[in-house]
């Protein structure tokens, strides 16, 4: 059985796998008494441990904290010391749970991967965006939601996201051109 640390009266959840690595996590992440505040440590802790951030990581930590998703990816992907899994200059982190798949969420994958030639946990070859998913990002009520470079995007419509990925990552037609 993997490890589980909670906070008292919180959602109970299991590690994400058995690996002994996510005791380490989970006793940080006890050692701050699994308040919200611990999150950069816990972030630090998962990041030290396995090399990276992954998706089911910053669930777990979510989870144990009792911090909302959209916060963990967005302290996840505003520090540049953290790395998810594709690392270029700027993340749009796509969100594809329920509440925002049926607000269209796939037409925003869409338009990205029409626009930008890459998919989900893809990175463009210039290194400027990477793009991924999450399942939910906790902020169904503004779905169909994003994070862009920390930052979460609520009701967003294909063009609006293409926009505002254009402005953060600059010369767009030069991302389209390479
Ligand atoms: S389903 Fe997208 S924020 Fe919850």
């Amino acid at each position: 059985m993997p490890s589980v640390g909670t906070k008292a009266g919180t959602n109970a959840i299991a590690a994400p796998t058995d690996d002994k690595r996510w005791r380490v996590v989970d006793a940080t992440m006890r050692r701050h008494g699994y308040r919200p505040a611990a999150l950069i440590e816990a972030l630090h802790s998962v990041q030290e441990s396995f090399g990276c951030l992954d998706e089911p990581g910053l669930q777990y930590v979510a989870a144990s904290l009792g911090v909302p998703l959209s916060r963990v990816f967005g302290v996840a992907t505003f520090y540049h010391y953290f790395s998810l899994k594709p690392q270029g200059d700027h993340t749009c982190v796509v969100c594809t749970g329920t509440a925002c798949y049926i607000k269209e969420s796939p037409a925003l994958l869409r338009a990205i991967e029409a626009e930008f030639g890459i998919a989900n946990g893809e990175t463009t070859p210039d290194g400027s965006l990477s793009l991924l998913t999450a399942r939910c990002l906790g902020t169904c009520g503004l779905a169909p939601a994003a994070v862009l470079d920390g930052d979460v995007a609520g009701r967003l419509q294909p063009a609006e996201l293409l926009e505002r990925l254009h402005q953060l990552v600059g010369a767009a037609k030069e991302v389209a051109a390479r």
